[in-house]
């Protein structure tokens, strides 16, 4: 892989891939990322000092935009991570994932039709395969279990697989995708589940529980997930699906009270507020194909992962403390006017 173009480069995900990109392979990496809210830009300073890492920033919405990019840049590999990532903001304002998650993906593909690659990957999730009952533990999601979306976000992401899977059939784009499921580790933005709690118990605040907090999820730390992408890059087969986890189910009212322990903080702090609506019961990953087919295992044990991430934003508070500045009017929408 000589050239790789990762779009959404400068968020939790895609930037931990370029970093194991640019620290294991000797590959050029192309950031291109439109620094929505989601990306606070100082998560890439490192990177920009390197000399194989070039950024642009850019909507991957922007046909002209991401045509020139190509232009200049001729991938080899397109890797697919941006997107709008997060289910409750896509039940409040669902415009920005029907654009971003399904026609970015298009403009992407079509400029990768435009000047040939070797390889375009689409980043997916699990999500796309709905959610399993509670009473269930023998079930598990495999890369056959009918897509059946609940949420505007999931909805997007499935829409955004089918589009990939026609560009295989109908173009002959050499084309694969990954569905992983919930992933945790640094830099991941304070809205979602672990690092708002991390946040949240660090400075003493009630930490929002949605209805009981029996839903359960399936956790993967992100440096597993991106090692699963690039077994998938360089050893998978082109028109194929993986599903990456590591059957690591918690209930979510198990992870708050892990963290709360780790951070020495009361059980007072949990309030149980509105639930969420059309809230996924459970997600699990059925990882078999992958670690068959590719070799691929997860190596970090989330009694390991959860202590490096607790840690890692404990000594990052300038970061944490930009993203909750920048966040402030989504954690009144979303919490103080709860219904
Ligand atoms: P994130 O929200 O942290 O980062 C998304 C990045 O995409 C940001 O840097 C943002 O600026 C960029 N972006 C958004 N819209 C864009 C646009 N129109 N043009 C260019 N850049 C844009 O998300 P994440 O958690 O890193 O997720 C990355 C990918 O992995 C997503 O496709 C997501 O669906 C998928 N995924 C996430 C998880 C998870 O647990 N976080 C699990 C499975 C799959
Ligand atoms: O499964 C993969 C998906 O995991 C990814 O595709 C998404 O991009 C990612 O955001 C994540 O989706 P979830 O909805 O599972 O993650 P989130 O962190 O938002 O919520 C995890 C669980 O915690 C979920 O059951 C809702 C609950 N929750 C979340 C928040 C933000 C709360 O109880 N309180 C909260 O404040």
């Amino acid at each position: 892989m000589k050239k790789v173009l990762v779009t959404g480069g400068a968020g939790f995900i895609g930037n931990c891939f370029c970093k194991l990109l640019l620290k294991e392979r000797d590959s050029m990496v192309i950031n291109v990322d439109l620094l929505t809210y989601a990306a606070n830009p100082s998560t890439i300073a490192d990177e920009l000092k390197n000399p194989r890492y070039v950024f642009y920033k850019e909507d991957i919405r922007n046909r002209a935009g991401i045509f020139k990019i190509f232009e200049i840049e001729r991938p080899d590999v397109v890797v697919n991570f941006a997107a709008e990532s997060h289910v409750d903001r896509s039940i409040l304002d669902p415009e920005s994932f029907l654009t971003t998650n399904i026609l970015g993906t298009q403009v992407l593909m079509d400029a990768c039709r435009q000047y040939g690659v070797e390889r375009f990957h689409q980043v997916g999730t699990d999500e796309v395969y709905g959610d399993l009952p509670l009473d269930r533990p023998d079930l598990f999601f495999t890369e056959t279990t009918p897509l059946h979306t609940s949420s505007p976000y999931s909805t997007s992401k499935a829409s955004a697989d089918l589009l990939t899977l026609a560009y295989y059939r109908t173009y002959g784009l050499p084309v694969t995708i990954s569905r992983c499921s919930n992933n945790y580790g640094p830099y991941q933005f304070p809205e979602k589940l672990i690092p708002l709690m991390i946040s949240k118990a660090m400075n003493d605040e009630p930490l929002p529980v949605y209805g009981k907090g029996l839903n359960v999820r399936d956790w993967l730390y992100v440096e597993d997930h991106c090692r699963g992408i690039l077994a998938v890059l360089e050893k998978g087969k082109v028109g194929e699906v993986y599903n990456l986890g590591g059957h690591n189910e918690k209930a979510n009212i198990d992870i708050v009270k892990i963290i709360l322990k780790e951070l020495n903080k009361p059980e007072s702090l949990i309030t149980y507020v509105v639930d969420r609506h059309g809230h996924d019961l459970r997600y699990a990953i059925d990882p078999a194909k992958a670690m068959r087919d590719l070799g691929w295992a997860p190596t970090t044990m989330f009694k390991d992962g959860i202590v490096l991430t607790i840690d890692w934003y404990k000594r990052n508070t300038p970061w944490l403390d930009e993203c909750v500045a920048s966040n402030k009017a989504w954690l009144k929408k979303n919490y103080t006017d709860r219904k």
